[in-house]
This record gives structure tokens, sequence and C-alpha cells, in this order.
């Protein structure tokens, strides 16, 4: 797997099957900051003492780091759970092999394939492998507080945008979730609608188009 630097000088890889790349080429941490952390409202979460984070197709880790930073920056004592979905060996082997600056990355590269969970202070890590649309199942109703979306696109893989794994996602939050993702495809915002969420635009990196941010209708 080719590893690629995007324009914050942060590492990802080419995924050569998919032809896509694990983050977006305009800057992966920066991605994982302004398309994530911030819009799901991760610091503000901290202030409350407790956050609870799903990251699907969690990959090599980036949103959630970053998301632990900024949670602990806003509130050191903050306790974080984060539960990762994520279906393949290699990706997570990589995690070893790359050194963005994130201050916590030093203690999520305790995850391995072989160790897929971790607790550091009040802060645990657990990735589950398999396929999201099928592990999710298994997670607690009106669990999270924030879900980080991060598939590859709906163009290469459409079946990860479906109306099904939405219901999932909304079964999963909390009703004062929000779900973050990369993406404004028609596609994805309808069937995120169709699903029970509300979407919105999310925030707009380089010159590409906004990201998506979702709440529950309840
Ligand atoms: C765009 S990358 C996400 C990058 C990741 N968020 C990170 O920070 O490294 C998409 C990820 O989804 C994973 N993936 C794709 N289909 C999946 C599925 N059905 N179940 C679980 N993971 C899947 C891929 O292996 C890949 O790691």
């Amino acid at each position: 797997m080719q590893k690629v630097i995007t324009r914050d000088g942060s590492e990802t890889f080419l995924n050569e099957q998919v032809k896509e790349t694990y983050h977006s080429q305009t800057g992966a941490v920066e991605e994982a900051l302004k398309k994530y952390a911030i819009p799901c409202k991760i610091k503000e979460l901290a202030k409350t003492g407790k956050v609870t984070i799903l990251d699907v197709c969690a990959g090599i880790g980036y949103n959630s780091a970053m998301a632990i930073d900024v949670a602990l920056e806003e509130n050191p004592d903050c306790e974080i759970e984060i539960i990762g979905l994520e279906y393949d060996s290699e990706i997570i082997q990589k995690i070893q092999e790359v050194a963005p600056p994130i201050k916590f990355f030093q203690h999520y590269q305790k995850i391995t394939p072989q160790n897929l969970a971790f607790t550091e202070g009040k802060v645990s890590v657990k990735y589950i492998l398999g396929d999201a649309r099928e592990t999710s199942k298994k997670l607690p109703d009106n669990y999270f507080d924030a879900v980080f979306f991060d598939p590859f696109s709906p163009q290469s893989s459409p079946e990860m945008w479906g109306v099904d794994f939405f219901k999932e996602m909304w079964r999963v939050m909390k009703n004062s979730a929000i779900l973050a993702t990369f993406s404004c495809a028609r596609m994805a915002r309808d069937n995120m609608a169709a699903a029970g969420l509300l979407y919105d635009d999310g925030p707009i990196l380089g010159r590409r188009g906004p990201g998506t941010v979702a709440v529950k209708w309840v």
C-alpha cells in the first residue's frame, strides 16, 4: 500500500483497489479536526466529563485520535470511549507506520491487528473487526455522542451509504448526537433523511464541496 503525503504534510495511504486515499489529499490531519472533531462538538462534549464516539471505518484512527486530543485539551479529566469499526487488518497494521502531529497518537499505536483494544488513563479505544454494517448491529441503542462516518466515497462504496446502515446510526446515536461525514453526495443525504437524520452542510475544506452533519429527527 503506497504512502501519500497530503497537503498539510500528514501521511495517508492509497488503496489501489478502490483507487482512493484514506483521507482527503487537502490534509489528512486537518480533515480529522475540521470535518469530524469540530462539527461533532467534541470540545463542548468534553466539558460534560464523558464522551462516547463511534468511529465508522476507523482505518488508521486519525479522526478518533484527533478527537481525543481536542477533548483532553479542553478537559484533561474527561472520560472518553471510542469504538472503531473496521474490517481490514492491513490498514490497522499501518497505524505503526505513520507519525501524525496528534499528541495521543503515541498511545493509539497500541492498536494492532493482534491487540484491538487498550485503556490509557480515562481513555478507552476498542476496534471491532468486521463489516461495519454487521458489527454495528451489536452496539447499544442511544449510546454515542458523536459518529464519525468515514467509509470510502459513495461512488466507490454505495453499499456503505444506504438507508439501512443510516438507520443503524440513528439507533446507536443519543438524541443529542451529531454524525459528521466528508461527503455531500445527494444519494447519501437522501438516505440519511430516509433513515430519520436531519442533515445540513458541514465544513468546506480546500476547493471541494462541504461535508455533511446530521442529527436525529425525534
Ligand atoms: C476513507 S477510509 C477511512 C479512514 C479513517 N477514518 C482514518 O482516519 O484512517 C475508509 C475505511 O473504511 C474501511 N471499510 C470499508 N468498507 C468497510 C466495511 N464494510 N466495514 C468496515 N470497514 C470498512 C476501509 O478499510 C478503510 O479503512
